[in-house]
């Protein structure tokens, strides 16, 4: 039987799992090229963000967790995106998304550069950081980043995570920061 998409609230957001309503809103973010940087460096196209969708919804259908749009609540646009997803070694997607199950999850983000420096990847950080962990059985919850890419790392630090060093992780070495679930307990109670 499929798994629930689960949409998120957060004071500023709403996170929807993706959809085909999403696709301008998404590929208006990824295919500019200060988005992709850090991430391959290729802008997307429109096909390409549309078969990311696809995939996406294939995800959140087989895991129960996957890539949420981030909606600005006020304006009702698409400000960025984030997930909480299974990390791989391999740079390729695998067909068998089964395959994955059992490896760490890690939590990522990006937005809009409209909407860059006013906390909005942190916000919604916390809000994709306790789904998981209420959501998943686990003992830890990774972030994986290109070395150079400061901004995305103040925001695993603003979240409480601590870099754990360079790691091979989507077929490149990434600073890999993690916070653990007593870690995130302790956040959550302001300890
Ligand atoms: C990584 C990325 C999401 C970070 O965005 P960001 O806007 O710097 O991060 P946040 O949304 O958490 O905003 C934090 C900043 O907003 C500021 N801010 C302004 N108003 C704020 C408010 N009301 N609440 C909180 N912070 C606020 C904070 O001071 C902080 O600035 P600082 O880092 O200079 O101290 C963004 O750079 C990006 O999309 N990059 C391209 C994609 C990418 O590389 N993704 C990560 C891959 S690992």
């Amino acid at each position: 039987m499929p798994r629930l998409a689960t949409t998120l609230h957060t004071q500023r957001l709403r996170l929807e799992p993706f959809d085909a309503r999403h696709l301008d809103g998404l590929n208006a973010m990824n295919r500019m090229p200060e988005v992709v940087r850090f991430l391959g460096g290729q802008p997307e196209t429109r096909d390409q963000t549309a078969s990311v969708i696809t995939r996406v919804q294939r995800c959140w259908a087989t895991w129960g967790t996957s890539w949420w749009a981030f909606i600005e609540t006020s304006s009702g646009q698409v400000a960025g995106a984030g997930c909480i997803q299974y990390l791989r070694r391999d740079a390729a997607a695998p067909e068998d998304l089964e395959s994955l199950v059992g490896k760490p999850l890690e939590i990522g983000w990006r937005l809009h550069p409209d909407f860059w420096r006013q906390g909005l990847a942190s916000e919604a950080a916390r809000g994709m950081a306790a789904f998981a962990f209420e959501r998943f059985p686990i003992p830890e919850l990774l972030a994986v980043r290109h070395p150079d890419n400061v901004e995305s790392g103040r925001v695993m630090d603003r979240l409480g995570m601590h870099q754990r060093g360079l790691e091979p992780w989507y077929g490149t070495t990434v600073a890999t920061h993690v916070i653990s679930r007593a870690e995130w307990l302790r956040t959550r109670s302001g300890a």
